[in-house]
This record gives structure tokens, C-alpha cells and sequence, in this order.
């Protein structure tokens, strides 16, 4: 708590409350454009932008009114037709609206998790920004955006505040992790007060938040037609200041970007550090977006040039060496070392001996995965769920990859998802090794949490990964293993146990994204063209200049 009332402090001096006051308000305000534009933020793709690459196809309409229907033959009525709503559907929608945060009576927010019966509330009464992403997305599609814009511009307004970790200044675009609203009865006024990482547990600042801020915008904007949003010189500001922070040039050699351990949604010490797969796919994602929201005056030019080379060296980059299947595996066991100049195989002098034995039993002979991370001498073998997920979404992984990807889960449905979808990493970390990785994290025990737990929000991805390539059956048979459990386990924050088979042991009640997750999973599965929200068409100028594996060709 020390680091929220440290922060008020510094906030304080501009005004707390002044700054809340500008607020929501004044931006909401302001006249809508009007939503009917010639061209939508998709149809820009690379290939119009100065940097000299070839053509590509023009991407699938960006929005129809409505709530874009496009793509998808059957008209949403005779697909909701044919479904029959599971009970579970109303609960988690009642239980959903129990989370709901206002603000000066306007809803802003769902709070992470509603469990009365849990001594310790810790941070799960804040509102945090990657949980409030499935909520937000399931009152997108539920045709309820203003809660979304409420948010967005929200967290905008909290980015602007000076963050300060003792007397170490954070980035101008760092977003918040979590913010809380506080009810002054007495003097019936409502603030704000945010984390940035100086409250959170290692004093981490969330780097998946600023991308999942740009990635809902888009959401908001692909889902309800209003260009508006997006458009204000707030939001391309913002977009432009969280850019600014992993755009900028350092010491990296690779395009991926450097992180902390524990900034993202593995918010503890679990060994991720370096370039961790979850962030490398949501900073892919959000790099698209922003190409496509991006204005294209003399501040957004710069960067939209930026974005285009950044792409290009990330998607090579990812494609080419965190993309491990049986035929790479096979390359890497064989890896010469110490092999130096241009000609070197082994570009990261990677031993194989570091090679661990899972891997092998592991690798089916169809499929393949993003690796966990990396780093020079160090390949994290680990399967991360959310960044593979996010990998097909954003059409980081090519639509052979992405094929691979979902052929993998299905070879290992047992290890990824067993009998609550889905684990968040696999395989655990024990004995020696967890003392090491996790400095001895009692949360994180093997099977447990973020070292091998099972979290249902997953579940949205999954099942949007599944529709994007044509695989639903796959979405259909996790949701219903989910179904047997969550509600009546009252939606647990995530599973333990090597099959997910056990409650978490500290895990929350009522988790919110758990809800939230589920909702969206079955919202998406019934009308697949809100598919559209979150996934965005590959960009053929990205190809890959790729030759091997056989998990590509057949
Ligand atoms: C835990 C999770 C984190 C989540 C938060 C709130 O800290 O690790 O990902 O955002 O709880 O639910």
C-alpha cells in the first residue's frame, strides 16, 4: 500500500481530484465524427505506407454497422438459432454486472475478482486493465460499448499522471496495471488512484497493459463503426506515447522487445524475463493496431513508419527463431557451437545440451509452437498459451504456423488442457530448478498458478484462435469441460494439478475474467463474426522468408 499512498502524493500535487475532474466528462463530449468513412482503419496495410515493400490484398472490411457481420456467411440470427443458451450463460452475466465499477455513476470498470469470502482482498477490488479485456469484450458484444469508451478514455487520463517509483521517474505512455475508484460519501466525490507497478508485487510495471489498451481500442472501434474515438488527438496521443517507449532506440540487436520478469499477465518471478513470447505477440498485435488507428498527420506519419520496419524485423524474427516444431528441434539438437561470423547456424549459440528432456517426448511430429523465449544461450522451451493464442490472432504466426499450433494442442490436449482449460505454461517447474526460477515462490509451486495452472479466461482465446482457423470443434470440446466445473466451482480465478483438476489453492471466487472469458468464448462460438474484434487478417507483405519443417507443408 505504501507505493498508492506514494503515489497520491506525487499526483497529488497537480490535484488528484482536478485531474479526475477534467475527465471523462470533457472528452465524452466531444461531437462524434461521423462514422461513415470511404476507407476503414484495416483496408491500410503496409504495403500503401513509404517503405518500399510489395503489394498486398486488401484486408476484409473493417466494420459494418451493426456490429461487423462480415466475413462470415450465415446471418447471425439462424446461427443463434441453432444454439440453445446454456444456464450457465445468465449466471455468469448476473455475476458479470456484480463486478461493475462506476464512476460518478457512469460504469468504468469490472473489478478483478467479487469473493466475499476471501480474508485477504490484496489488489482484487482494483480494476485491472488485461482483466477488464474480456469484460469489455463481452459488453462489446452484447451491443453496451460506453462502459468500453469509459474505460479507454479513463486509463488515458491516468497515463497523463507523472509515475514515480522513489525517486525514479516511470515512461510517459506507461500504463497502469490496476486503478481502484474510491466513494467519498461525505463529500460525494469519486477519485482515482492507480498502480503503475510501484504497489504491484516486485515493483514491476505491467507491460502488457499499454498494448492491450491499444488492441481494446481497436476492438471498440472494429465493433461499433465509430471512427470517433480513435481519432481524437487523446488517443493518438496515447497510442503514440506507449509507442514511444518500445520504439525507441538502445542497445537491442533483436526487434523483439526486453523485459522484467513478471510484466505481464505472469505478474510474479517465473523465469520470463528477457523476451518473453506473451509480450513479443501482444506487441506484435498492438503495432498492427496502432497501424491501422494511426492518423496519418506529420506526428503519426513518423511513427507509422516506425511501426512498418518493426513488423517487418519482428515477424522475421519470431518466425524464423522462436518457432520450434519436430523438424527445428531436430536442427537445434544438432546445433554446432561457438560458431562465429555471419555463416554461424547457430546464430544465439544455443547448447544443446540445454535442450530439456520434456521437449523431446513432448514435440509431436504434427504441430509446432512459439517457444516461451529467446535470449543469447538461452531458448525457454516452455509452451505459453495467451502468446500462442495472440500469435494466431495477430497473424504473427503464418496460417501454417497457425495450423501447427492448434495441431499441437490438440496432439497434447491432455498436458495443455486436461480437464480445465487451459494451462497457462507447460510444463511446471520443480524441485531445484523452482527454486532457482521462482526464488522459491510458494504461490507458484508446481501445477499451480502461473507454473503450470489452469486459467479458464484462456478460454476466449482459445476459442478464437479455433474459429480463425476454421477449427471450432476444438473450442466446443474446452468449453464444454469448462462448463462442468464453473459455475458451480464458482468461477475460480484458476485451477491445480496436472490435469487442472483441483481449485486453485489460493485462487479467488468469483474471479471476474474467468466470467468474463467464459461469456466471450460462447458469444464468439454462437455469432463467430464478432471474430472480427480481435483478430486481424495476415498481411502478405509480412511472408516469411521460411523453407523448412514439415508441420508447415503438410
Ligand atoms: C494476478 C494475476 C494477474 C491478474 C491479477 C488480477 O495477479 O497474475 O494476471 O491481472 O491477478 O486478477
Amino acid at each position: 500500500m505504501d507505493g498508492i499512498v506514494g503515489m497520491r502524493r506525487v499526483a497529488s500535487h497537480c490535484s488528484l481530484v482536478d485531474v479526475d475532474d477534467l475527465d471523462l466528462a470533457r472528452l465524452l463530449d466531444k461531437p462524434k465524427l461521423s462514422i461513415e468513412r470511404q476507407r476503414s482503419f484495416d483496408e491500410r496495410s503496409l504495403s500503401e505506407l513509404t517503405v518500399n515493400i510489395r503489394a498486398v490484398d486488401v484486408f476484409e472490411s473493417m466494420y459494418s454497422p451493426g456490429g461487423m457481420r462480415s466475413g462470415f456467411n450465415s446471418p447471425a440470427s439462424s446461427v443463434r438459432n441453432s444454439f440453445e443458451p446454456h444456464p450457465m450463460v445468465a449466471e455468469a452475466w448476473e455475476a458479470l454486472r456484480r463486478s461493475l465499477v462506476y464512476f460518478r455513476s457512469q460504469p468504468l470498470g469490472t473489478i478483478a475478482a467479487v469473493d466475499h469470502a476471501s480474508e485477504e482482498v490484496l489488489n482484487y477490488d482494483q480494476v485491472f486493465l488485461r482483466d477488464f479485456v474480456p469484460s469489455a469484450l463481452a459488453f462489446l458484444m452484447n451491443g453496451e460499448p460506453e462502459i468500453v469508451k469509459n474505460f479507454l478514455l479513463k486509463t488515458l487520463l491516468l497515463q497523463g499522471w507523472e509515475k514515480r517509483i522513489d525517486r525514479f521517474k516511470l515512461g510517459e505512455g506507461v500504463m497502469p496495471a490496476s486503478f481502484k475508484v474510491l466513494h467519498d460519501p461525505l463529500r460525494k466525490v469519486d477519485t482515482v488512484i492507480a498502480d503503475f507497478g510501484e504497489s504491484a508485487i516486485g515493483r514491476v510495471a505491467p507491460v502488457d497493459s499499454g498494448f492491450w489498451w491499444i488492441i481494446l481500442l481497436r476492438a471498440y472501434t472494429k465493433s461499433t463503426g465509430d471512427l470517433s474515438l480513435a481519432e481524437t488527438p487523446e488517443c493518438q496521443k496515447g497510442m503514440r506515447l506507449i509507442l514511444s517507449l518500445c520504439l525507441s532506440e538502445g542497445f537491442d540487436t533483436f526487434p523483439t522487445l526486453l523485459c522484467a520478469d513478471g510484466c505481464s499477465m505472469i505478474d510474479r518471478r517465473m523465469g520470463i524475463y528477457g523476451y518473453p513470447i506473451e509480450i513479443q505477440a501482444l506487441f506484435f498485435m498492438a503495432l498492427r493496431c496502432a497501424l491501422a488507428m494511426l492518423k496519418h498527420d506529420a506526428e503519426g506519419k513518423e511513427f507509422i513508419e516506425r511501426i512498418v520496419k518493426r513488423l517487418h524485423a519482428l515477424s522475421f524474427h519470431m518466425r524464423n527463431y522462436f518457432w520450434l516444431d519436430f523438424q527445428q528441434l531436430n536442427v537445434i539438437y544438432r546445433y554446432k557451437t561457438e560458431e562465429y561470423s555471419h555463416t554461424a547456424v547457430n546464430k544465439f549459440n544455443v547448447i544443446p545440451d540445454s535442450i530439456p528432456d520434456w521437449v523431446f517426448d513432448f514435440m509431436p511430429t504434427r504441430g509446432g509452437y512459439f517457444i516461451g523465449n529467446v535470449s543469447p544461450a538461452r531458448m525457454d522451451f516452455r509452451w505459453f498459451a495467451l502468446g500462442n493464442c495472440v500469435a494466431i490472432l495477430s497473424s504473427l504466426a503464418t496460417p501454417e504456423q497457425s495450423v501447427a499450433i492448434m495441431d499441437l494442442i490438440e496432439a497434447r490436449w491432455e498436458e495443455l488442457v486436461g480437464e480445465m482449460p487451459l494451462k497457462i505454461a507447460y510444463p511446471a517447474i520443480e524441485g531445484h530448478e523452482w527454486r532457482i526460477v521462482t526464488g522459491c515462490d510458494p504461490k507458484n509451486t508446481r501445477w499451480s498458478y502461473h507454473n503450470g495452472g489452469s486459467w479458464p479466461v484462456l478460454l476466449w482465446m482459445l476459442t478464437a484462435a479455433c474459429i480463425k482457423t476454421g477449427r471450432p470443434q476444438i473450442a466446443r470440446r474446452a468449453i464444454e469441460l469448462a462448463e462442468t466445473r464453473l459455475l458451480k466451482d464458482g468461477w475460480p480465478e484458476y485451477y491445480d494439478g496436472k490435469l487442472g483438476r483441483y481449485v486453485g489453492k489460493q485462487a479467488r471466487k468469483f474471479q471476474t475474467w474467468s466470467i468474463a472469458g467464459y461469456l466471450v468464448a460462447k458469444m464468439m462460438l454462437e455469432d463467430p463474426s464478432h471474430l472480427g474484434m480481435v483478430s486481424l487478417e495476415e498481411d502478405k507483405a509480412m511472408k516469411p522468408l521460411m523453407k523448412r519443417s514439415s508441420s508447415w507443408t503438410c
